[in-house]
């Protein structure tokens, strides 16, 4: 693909950016369209869940992609964009991050960013918008998620600026997506992405996938993402929708 040009609508307050950037893509705005709010009023997480995203606490961000490749490597998006989270924050913010499989950005085991990616149908095809909500500070989560959530702030002692977040974040997220797109490229965003988290490979974890529970440790990933486990009875087994947790030692 050529260079992807990229235009930034900034909201002071939306539902969602990810509503909102479907939307326009439905109407056929153009592929690298951006949506940042500086509050989401109905924020949606992963499995319908809500995500509260209060005003100037965190990044809010969206934006549409109208991938040209298979669609069997589309999951990479959202691996794609963890990896471009894990960049802006050490580029930006000098914030080593990991991530959890499939994308949550974590510090310290907390949860410090989340990704969700959905399809839309439009009339240009089918397109996918990226959301993105980033915790700068620990206004952006409730004190009940203390324990598992973090913000740039909580971790670097410092209030990061949104714009500078914004500005190495789109600018990283345009160069993996450029990358992903090459030939040869799901397979250079899946070593990429191994290379950044501590999940990839040795890891312990509890897998919750389809009603069924079971502990296994990580064995990389496959080439369109799935993470590779080997169960506690030596089975190997692809988890594709299930989610992840860390099992931690118990320390007495
Ligand atoms: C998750 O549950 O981990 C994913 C959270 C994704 C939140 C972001 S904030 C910007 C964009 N707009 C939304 O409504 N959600 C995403």
């Amino acid at each position: 693909m050529g260079n992807l040009i990229t235009q930034i609508l900034r909201f002071d307050s939306l539902p969602s950016t990810n509503l909102e950037a479907a939307r326009r893509a439905v109407e056929g705005a153009p592929e690298g369209l951006c949506v940042v709010a500086g509050e989401q009023t109905a924020g949606r997480g992963r499995h319908q869940r809500q995500w509260v995203s209060p005003k100037d606490a965190g990044l809010y961000f969206s934006i549409i992609l109208r991938p040209r490749f298979e669609q069997s490597v589309w999951p990479l998006l959202t691996l794609m964009t963890a990896i471009a989270v894990h960049d802006a924050l050490l580029d930006a913010c000098s914030l080593e991050t990991d991530i959890k499989w499939p994308n949550d950005i974590l510090v310290n085991e907390k949860k410090l960013c989340g990704i969700l990616a959905e399809t839309v149908e439009t009339c240009l095809g089918r397109a996918v918008v990226v959301g993105i909500g980033i915790n700068l500070t620990s206004k952006s989560f409730s004190p009940d998620l203390y324990g598992v959530a973090s913000s740039v702030e909580d971790a670097t002692s410092k209030s990061p600026g949104v714009e500078v977040v914004l500005a190495a974040l789109v600018r990283v997220l345009i160069t993996h997506y450029q990358l992903l797109q090459r030939r040869g490229g799901p397979e250079v965003i899946v070593g990429e992405w191994c290379a950044r988290s501590s999940y990839a490979t040795g890891k312990r974890i509890r897998v919750s996938e389809n009603n069924e529970n079971f502990s296994a440790i990580t064995r990389g990933l496959e080439r369109d993402g799935a993470l590779r486990v080997e169960t506690d009875d030596g089975e190997i087994r692809i988890v594709r929708a299930g989610d992840v947790t860390v099992v931690r030692p118990i320390s007495v």
